[in-house]
């Protein structure tokens, strides 16, 4: 009988080995904190299919900038939801419309301390929920990254940090750069969404944002699951038209598209850990199927492991207290 001469179980004997030996270390300011802003509401109002999160009202923004300061997180993403909706997307760049009020809020109170990211998209803004102008059933291209230039430098105008267009129209990140830099942002970075893909995991964000389209779908514009041939084009393109930092979205079923992302591309890569799979653990731990704490370190562990930088994630609101415990 022969034993093993290389014994891996030597190297997991103690936590205290097991902790020397680890590579992945999750630091709340590598997270990023999405923050639903509505205009119409007083109070904070409960989202129902994302246990624990909640929509805002622009007077508590500030509030929701500060849970993230504790938590060691530094960045925060915002998401206006308007009460006004048209087929032109004017609150999306209206100068007093809900996300610019939210941004110039956040930075008048914490200044340099807070970065402060403002999604560019039509969606919420858009009567038919479509993130571009749309004609005769058709979501147009061309003529919607003029809007998305817009969109983009208002939200320069009221102190972002940082702007991310997430409507996958072709040419939006070289028309959001020339849109800035004339504006004179030309130090204002483009985290783009890149590698979008057309997902069902975006369902309980569209509940949260009002945003579900009300005829099709946005095949034709987010990516197809099945390529990652795709993908690596979609990043390059955005590379070359500008942008700073490239996101791949949703993560968990695309975490073989960070990995490439990170092989291929020399710039930060951001994963955005989206709403449905938010929903899934939350959904799961309330019924005691899994724990919840054991399980969200995994999961971020397993983006990180994949090749992001960022993660986008609904978990950053608490993450200190579950970064802290066994
Ligand atoms: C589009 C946008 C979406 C998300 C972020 N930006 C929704 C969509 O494309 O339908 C989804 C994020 C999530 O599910 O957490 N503005």
């Amino acid at each position: 009988m022969s034993f093993p001469t290389v014994r891996m179980r030597r190297l997991r004997k103690t936590t205290a080995m097991r902790d020397m030996l680890n590579h992945i270390d999750l630091q709340p300011s590598n997270l990023i904190y999405p923050i639903f802003v509505d205009e119409g509401i007083k109070k904070t109002v409960a989202i129902e299919s994302m246990p624990g999160y909640s929509r805002v009202p622009i007077n508590l923004v500030a509030e929701e900038g500060k849970l993230a300061l504790t938590q060691g997180v530094k960045g925060v993403l915002l998401f206006g939801i308007p009460t006004k909706k048209d087929e032109a997307g004017t609150s999306a760049f209206a100068k007093n419309g809900v996300i610019q009020k939210a941004i110039e809020k956040l930075k008048k109170t914490y200044g340099e301390e807070i970065v402060v990211i403002g999604d560019v998209c039509l969606c919420e803004y858009m009567s038919h929920g479509h993130c571009g102008l749309v004609k005769d059933g058709e979501v147009l291209n061309d003529p919607t990254l003029d809007v998305l230039g817009k969109v983009a430098v208002s939200q320069a105008e009221a102190g972002a940090d940082i702007v991310a267009p997430s409507a996958m129209m072709d040419g939006q990140v070289v028309a959001i750069r020339e849109a800035l830099d004339d504006a004179g942002f030309e130090q204002v970075p483009i985290m783009a969404y890149s590698a979008k893909y057309a997902s069902g995991f975006y369902g309980p964000f569209r509940e949260a944002a009002e945003s579900t389209p009300k005829f099709g779908n946005r095949k034709s514009y987010q990516m197809n699951q099945g390529s990652q041939e795709e993908a690596l084009r979609e990043m390059e393109l955005d590379l070359n038209e500008g942008a700073d930092m490239i996101m791949v979205k949703p993560a968990l079923a695309y975490l073989d598209i960070i990995g490439l992302a990170k092989a291929n591309f020399n710039v930060p890569i951001v994963a955005y850990n989206v709403s449905g799979e938010y929903s899934m653990v939350k959904a799961a731990a309330q019924n005691g199927w899994i724990d919840e704490k054991t399980v969200i370190r995994e999961i971020l562990t397993g983006i990180k492991r994949a090749g992001a930088d960022l993660i986008i994630t609904y978990f950053a609101k608490y993450i200190k207290s579950w970064l802290n415990s066994t």
